[in-house]
Parts: C-alpha cells; sequence; structure tokens
C-alpha cells in the first residue's frame, strides 16, 4: 500500500466515524452538538444515557404523543432503556389500546395497554391528523433520528432551536414572510415548519433528583430516547464492531510478526 492509499483509507475511516459532521444538513442551519457529544455515539463504550432516556420518554408520552405515533415501539421493549417489569405494566396500562376483535360480534372495544401492546397512535389515521393540524401530518418519529441528517443533534437543535427570525433570515424564508400556521426554525431545511414549539421550560414536571426541565435538558433528554428508540440495539453493534476490529488488528501483528520471523529464516533478511 502506498502513501497515497493509506491516507485515502484514513480519510474514510474517519468520514465513517463522524456521520454527523458530514452531515452538515440540507437547506436548515447545520445541527448543533451537546457540549459532551452524545454517549451513544462514541466510537468506543457507545451507550444511551439511561436516566435521560427514561426522562426523555416522559416527555415523549406528556408531549409529543399528543401529535406523534411512535408505531415501532411496544411497553415491553422500554426495559431497554431500564424501565422494570412493574415500571414497564404500569406504564402501559396507562395507555388506552385498541382490544383484540370479539369472537362473536368483531366489535373491537377499547382497553388499557398491556406490556405487549405498542405505542398507539393519538390519531386514528393521516386524514385525522392532518385536520388537527393545519393540514401538517406530524410523522411517526419510531426512525426520525435516523431519517433526517445529523440524528439526535438535529432532533435537539429543532426542538431547542426555535426563535424569531432576523429580517435578514426572513428574506431567505420562501414568499418572504413566515406563512399561516408555520413557525420559524433555523434548522429546518427552508427554515419554516409547521410544528408550534413543543418545549418551554417547566412543561413536564421531573422527579426528585433529575435536572431542572429546562428546553435544552428536555430537548437533550427526548433526543436522546428518540435516538434509542431509532437504535435499539445500537450498544450491541458498536460493542461487536469494536471487538471484531481489535481481534482483526492483532490477527494483523501476529501475521505480521511471523511473516517477519520466516523471512528472516528463509531469506536471511
Ligand atoms: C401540536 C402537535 C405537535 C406536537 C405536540 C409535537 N409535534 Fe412534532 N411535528 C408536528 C407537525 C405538524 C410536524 C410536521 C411539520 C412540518 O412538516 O412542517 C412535526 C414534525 C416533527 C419532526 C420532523 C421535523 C422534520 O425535519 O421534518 C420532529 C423531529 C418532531 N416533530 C419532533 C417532535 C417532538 C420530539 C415532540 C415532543 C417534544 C413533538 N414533535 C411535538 C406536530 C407536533
Amino acid at each position: 500500500m502506498n502513501k497515497k492509499n493509506i491516507l485515502a483509507g484514513l480519510a474514510l475511516v474517519a468520514g465513517l466515524a463522524m456521520p454527523s459532521l458530514a452531515a452538515a444538513s440540507a437547506g436548515g442551519e447545520p445541527p448543533k452538538h451537546p457540549a459532551q457529544g452524545w454517549p451513544h455515539e462514541k466510537i468506543i463504550g457507545a451507550h444511551y444515557d439511561r436516566a435521560a432516556a427514561q426522562r426523555g420518554f416522559q416527555i415523549y408520552k406528556e408531549v409529543c404523543h399528543a401529535c406523534h405515533s411512535l408505531k415501532l415501539v411496544s411497553f415491553r421493549q422500554l426495559s431497554g432503556i431500564g424501565f422494570s417489569e412493574p415500571e414497564i405494566k404500569a406504564i402501559a396500562a396507562s395507555f388506552t389500546v385498541m382490544g383484540e376483535p370479539d369472537p362473536d360480534t368483531g366489535e373491537v372495544a377499547e382497553r388499557p395497554g398491556k406490556p405487549f401492546d405498542y405505542i398507539p397512535s393519538p390519531f386514528a389515521n393521516p386524514e385525522a391528523a392532518a385536520a388537527s393540524n393545519n393540514g401538517a401530518v406530524p410523522p411517526d418519529l419510531s426512525l426520525m433520528v435516523k431519517a433526517r441528517e445529523g440524528g439526535a443533534s438535529y432532533v435537539d437543535s429543532l426542538l431547542s432551536g426555535y426563535r424569531d427570525p432576523t429580517e435578514e433570515e426572513l428574506k431567505h424564508v420562501a414568499g418572504g414572510k413566515i406563512p399561516d400556521g408555520g413557525y420559524f426554525n433555523p434548522y429546518k431545511a427552508g427554515h419554516v415548519i409547521a410544528m408550534p414549539p413543543p418545549l418551554s421550560d417547566g412543561i413536564v414536571t421531573y422527579t426528585e433528583g433529575q435536572p431542572p426541565a429546562t428546553v435544552e435538558q428536555m430537548s437533550y433528554d427526548v433526543s436522546t430516547f428518540l435516538a434509542w428508540a431509532a437504535e435499539p440495539k445500537l450498544e450491541e453493534r458498536k460493542r461487536t464492531g469494536f471487538f471484531f476490529v481489535s481481534f482483526l488488528l492483532i490477527l494483523c501483528g501476529l501475521l505480521f510478526a511471523s511473516y517477519r520471523r520466516i523471512s528472516k529464516r528463509v531469506l536471511g533478511h
């Protein structure tokens, strides 16, 4: 391998390792990253901040769930962010879901959720969702962190980034003004979003011992939760990847050492 190839290889590895840097996003301001970074985006020892993810679930439940579904997450899976079995039972029971069809009449009645249920959607169908949201359909959040460039940082920046536009910024908004039912957000492509700012300081009450529920804290927490929802097996995947790469490196070292010994013996250098 010549020097150029090695450099190209290193650049590729660096590029793969830092997807969020490559993700200066389409049309919106590049997302801000939390000062300490995301524990789950670390290369070595990646893990979800479980306390943040649990608080994030609380925010999803009390705030976002008014508009957004999270179809791919079942209550049972919440054990992945550290909820215990009795906690999951209580969480499930606090939601109302559609039960199983009656064997005689086929009628479906509502019942309290059980751990095996999936989180129920707030609206029966997209038309009902649009009708309640000025014509815009709040997207399902299950894979949102994977679907947007910038991942958790994008969602975090978006939620905590609402503000009034400067005159200069307003000129770059399509039509030169914020349309009815729209809100300025510098991180959203096009800078206008149909979602009213969902968070305000203290909108949820965290249990004792948790940090104050500021907009910054809550958007960090709910973004951590949504990152977990989008990739619950990330920790396992990264751990396996790390062991595999370490194994390959050790194997390379051993092969090289034995090559040196053999070449010394056979060729004498
Ligand atoms: C009052 C209803 C409402 C609430 C509450 C709400 N949203 Fe939204 N959200 C919307 C609508 C409507 C859209 C679609 C916006 C658009 O397409 O312009 C949206 C879009 C989004 C998007 C996608 C943005 C993009 O890039 O397209 C994310 C992420 C999001 N919401 C996260 C959240 C989170 C997290 C919460 C809870 C903290 C939340 N939302 C609470 C209505 C809501």
